[in-house]
């Protein structure tokens, strides 16, 4: 594809995904304009009403391995501008802190993430898989909603010790906070994306509250993430139940929807290609790989943003203090320098080193889950379902940072 004027390229809106990502336009723009200026909406040739898109896996690991250069916290990690008080509550996140608060907030919370602490809950989840594909009958049904939507609300909700008649509030808020470019998932009731937040960080502060009381004097305090994070420091610091609220819808959101992605979008790939899915369900062995190349050719989020703290130079390009400046996973993952062929899916790939979830200082604290969560998911799903078809055109989430299905049509059949 050759970029000209007449077809000014532009990776911002998100009628670009509509059907997918502008993979050829990324492709062209790796090789052409690796660090690209791309102009948002209203402003149209004002360098303030744009970003940087940084296109080359090298560049993006460049970027990542440099929160002193390029800042989560000063401006957040969306590209869109946000009013003070949402900013406010994304920095009560780890993904919007800057070294060094942000290594004094992860620190307490890495033994509970490890992959030995979470290689514990692999009975859980296969379990967890089960109730719910035993749930369906034979049949169509909308696999989004039908069947990814559960496992991670459920995993997270276990991992928090949230009541199991909250998790689906709780997952539907989630839906509606990740879903703002959306107005058919966010809906027309006035309701908006800060609304969802605001209320499950509210939620979040009644729950603390409420845990609090309990621990207060308890012999056997439950043993699950809130307890941990109720009585660690962070900073020299027990956190407030104001933190709490921030803290709780960062670990809510950040892996609901991905993990959902994961799920449904890895399935649609499998039943795209065929021949992949023959060979995994021959080899169960290679699901791990399969989940991976999920991973790096589906991946859920297609770019966070970081703000420059100064001015630098990167590919020869000038970048001025205060300028936005993407990370793009989604163009780093097919960046020709790294991945053979790397528009094919190829479940036997490796090695593998996409940048789903992240690079360094930020790299996503759930990864293990995710893996977890994506192999059992995929290993009892292709034994509980020989046959498994899809039965019309999958409907894309409208959004240009998450790159979610919304509805996913099969037949699941069990002979
Ligand atoms: C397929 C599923 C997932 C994907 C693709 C994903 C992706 C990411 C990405 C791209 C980042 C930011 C990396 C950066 O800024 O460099 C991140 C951070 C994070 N993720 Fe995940 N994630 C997934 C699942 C999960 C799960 C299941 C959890 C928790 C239960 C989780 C918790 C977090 C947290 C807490 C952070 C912030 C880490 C920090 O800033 O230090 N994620 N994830």
């Amino acid at each position: 594809m050759t970029v000209t004027p007449d077809t000014a390229p532009d990776i911002y809106s998100p009628d670009s995904y509509a059907s997918g990502a502008p993979h050829a336009l990324l492709a062209e723009l790796r090789r052409t304009s690796p660090v690209f200026w791309q102009d948002m909406p209203g402003t149209a040739t004002s360098k303030a009403g744009g970003y940087w898109a940084v296109l080359r896996h090298e560049d993006v690991e460049y970027v990542s391995q440099h929160p002193e250069i390029f800042s989560a916290e000063r401006g957040g990690i969306v590209l869109e501008d946000l009013d003070e008080d949402r900013l406010d509550a994304l920095r009560g996140t780890l993904l919007a802190m800057d070294p060094p608060r942000h290594r004094a907030y992860r620190k307490p919370l890495v033994k509970s993430f490890t992959a030995r602490v979470v290689g514990g809950m692999e009975g859980r989840i296969r379990e967890i898989c089960r109730e719910i594909f035993a749930r369906i009958p034979d049949g169509d049904v909308e696999f989004v909603h039908d069947v990814t939507s559960s496992l991670p609300t459920q995993v997270i909700g276990e991992l928090m010790g949230l009541p199991p008649e909250d998790w689906d509030h709780i997952h539907r808020l989630a839906e509606r906070t990740n879903s703002q470019q959306d107005p058919e998932v966010a809906g027309n009731d006035g309701y908006g994306p800060g609304d969802a937040s605001r209320e499950m960080a509210m939620y979040a502060v009644r729950f603390a509250m409420r845990r609090r009381q309990e621990l207060d004097g308890a012999e056997e305090p439950p043993e699950d993430l809130t307890t941990l994070i109720l009585e660690s420091e962070f900073g020299g610091k027990l956190m407030t139940d104001l933190d709490f609220g921030s803290f709780f819808m960062q670990l809510v959101t950040a892996g609901n929807d991905t993990t959902k992605t994961m799920l449904s979008g890895g399935l649609h790939a499998l039943l795209t290609h065929p021949d992949q899915l023959a060979a995994l369900r021959a080899d169960p062995s290679l699901i791990p790989g399969a989940v991976e190349e999920i991973l790096r050719w589906a991946n859920p989020l297609h770019y966070f943003r970081r703000t420059a703290t100064r001015d630098v130079e990167l590919r020869g390009v000038r970048i001025k203090e205060g300028d936005k400046v993407a990370v793009y996973y989604t163009s780093a993952n097919r960046d020709e320098d790294v991945f053979a062929d790397p528009q094919a899916f190829d479940i036997t790939r490796k090695p593998n080193p996409h940048l789903s979830f992240g690079f360094a200082e930020h790299f996503c604290l759930g990864v293990h889950i995710a893996r977890l969560e994506g192999r059992v998911f995929f290993e009892e799903l292709l034994a509980t379902f020989p046959h498994i078809e899809l039965t019309g055109e999958p409907k894309r989430l409208r959004s240009n940072l998450n790159n979610s299905l919304t509805q996913l049509p099969v037949r699941l059949m069990r002979n």
